[in-house]
This record gives structure tokens, C-alpha cells and sequence, in this order.
């Protein structure tokens, strides 16, 4: 399941929008009953505004109506990506104890929850 994730995550590297950072990430998260929502991260010239892979494929997924998540596998054009600190909120607030997928190949995938990643993340 992960290795398939990961290979999901890795079919949207090349639709990143990162002309600024030449970054490329792709992501793909699975919900409990077993959908795949995948994003890629889009920059904006406005820097602040551009959004991470991880926020794109959750974005697509909650705004479908998925409320819980199993899994996201991330990954970058140069392989590992960690999501990043808002990422890591923004995922908590749906499902602290999913999984976080990323690795160089799929043969070398590391995997840890994301509550490990975010300890004690903000809820109201
Ligand atoms: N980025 C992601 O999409 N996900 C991550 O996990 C880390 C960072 C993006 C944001 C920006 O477009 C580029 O990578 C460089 O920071």
C-alpha cells in the first residue's frame, strides 16, 4: 500500500508549478475507505502564496468530502520530501495518527505518524 501510494505521489512531480524554487513535489493521499487524492505544490510570484503539494492533494480530498486519511506519500524530484511545518498542522487537523510516507525509491521508504512528526499540533 505504501509503495503504491508513493508511486502515485511521484505521477504528479512533473505537473508542479516551481519555477522559483525549481522544487518539484508531488503527494498523494489514501482516506480510510481507500481514495487517492493527489496534488502537486503550485509557487506563486507572490511568494507567500504559494501553496505545498501536501495542501493541494488534502485540499482536493477534503473539499470532496473526505473528512479521514490513512496515509500521504510525498516526494520530490530529487527524492525525499518531509512535509513542512504548515503541512504538518494542516494534516493534523483531519487525522493525527496517519501516515507519512516518503523515501528516495520505493524500495527505501521511510514511514512515521504524523502525530511523531507534530507532537502535541494545535487543536481547538
Ligand atoms: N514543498 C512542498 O510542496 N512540500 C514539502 O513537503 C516541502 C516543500 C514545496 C513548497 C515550494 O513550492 C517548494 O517545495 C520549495 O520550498
Amino acid at each position: 500500500m505504501y509503495r503504491k501510494l508513493y508511486k502515485e505521489a511521484k505521477t504528479m512531480i512533473d505537473n508542479a508549478y516551481a519555477p522559483y524554487s525549481r522544487f518539484k513535489v508531488g503527494a498523494a493521499v489514501m482516506t480510510t475507505d481507500g481514495k487517492i487524492f493527489k496534488g502537486a505544490n503550485i509557487e506563486n510570484a507572490s511568494f507567500g502564496a504559494g501553496i505545498c503539494a501536501e495542501q493541494v492533494a488534502v485540499s482536493a480530498a477534503v473539499s470532496a468530502g473526505e473528512r479521514e486519511f490513512d496515509a500521504i506519500a510525498v516526494v520530490s524530484g530529487e527524492g525525499s520530501a518531509w512535509p513542512c511545518g504548515i503541512c504538518r498542522q494542516f494534516m493534523y487537523e483531519f487525522s493525527p495518527e496517519m501516515k507519512v510516507i516518503t523515501g528516495d525509491d520505493e524500495d527505501h521508504l521511510e514511514v512515521y505518524e504524523l502525530a511523531e512528526l507534530l507532537p502535541k499540533g494545535f487543536v481547538l
